[in-house]
């Protein structure tokens, strides 16, 4: 028998997981396939695949840059969604050991994906960015995600960010920090921000069953 379970687990997903993700949809596909790499916290499947999702929702195409990406299922989840991304860079300063069983797992399942994407063990600071990419980065901590904005703004490209552990001490809360908790008015002055730069930005949320730190910013410069 199958019981309901917590999309907010750390536990691993494993074999014995497989009969949950036993349905004809994409995302049990995915399931299964990340169930076969048995090594990726329940959460980071959850979590990455309402953000591709969502982001695939507004933006197509792009070479995908997926900044703080730990095992990279972003990366490839955003191909999976849109084929007409060429490549992914997924760049973390420390990749785990266990993100070549994620990769492995997709291209299993997915082969068109072998060689597409380009696992970097780099700080973001060191990658190369460039207009037309689509940046992307889930909970990119604290200031972190200031950083993915400015990688992004600097060659205005697209970008979504899914922030978290913002930094009350040293994150700009704008002029709303009279108003709102010290965590959302950061995340309102980074909307705040790009607007000025002329991006229309989208706010929505992933469900907080998976996770609290759940506000998902998705950002697109104005045409050239
Ligand atoms: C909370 S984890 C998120 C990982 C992944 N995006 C996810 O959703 O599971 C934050 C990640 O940021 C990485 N990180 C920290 N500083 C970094 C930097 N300067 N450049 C790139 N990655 C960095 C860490 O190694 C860690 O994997």
């Amino acid at each position: 028998m199958v019981h309901a379970f917590d999309p907010s687990s750390r536990s691993k997903l494993t074999h014995r997981d497989l009969p949950r993700f036993e349905g004809p949809s994409l995302f049990h596909a995915v399931g299964r396939a990340i169930c076969e790499a048995e090594c990726l916290p329940r959460k980071e499947l959850f979590e990455a695949w309402e953000v591709a999702r969502r982001i695939r929702r507004r933006f197509r195409g792009g070479r995908v840059v997926d900044l703080a990406c730990g095992h990279g299922l972003l990366a490839h989840l955003l191909l999976v969604l849109d084929d007409t991304s060429p490549t992914a860079v997924a760049a973390d300063v420390r990749i785990p050991e266990s993100a070549a069983k994620v990769t492995a797992a997709m291209i299993r399942a997915w082969p068109r994906l072998a060689g597409r994407v380009d696992l970097q063990a780099l700080p973001m600071a060191a990658v190369d960015v460039r207009a037309g990419d689509l940046v992307v980065s889930v909970h990119a901590c604290g200031a972190l995600t200031d950083d993915v904005l400015q990688r992004a703004l600097a060659v205005g490209t697209r970008v979504a960010v899914l922030p978290c552990c913002q930094d009350a001490k040293i994150g700009d809360q704008g002029s709303f920090g009279g108003w709102l908790d010290a965590p959302l008015a950061i995340d309102v002055e980074r909307v705040t921000r790009l607007r000025l730069h002329g991006y229309t930005v989208r706010t929505e949320q992933i469900p907080e069953a998976i996770t609290e730190k759940n506000r998902l910013l998705l950002a697109e410069p104005p045409p050239a």
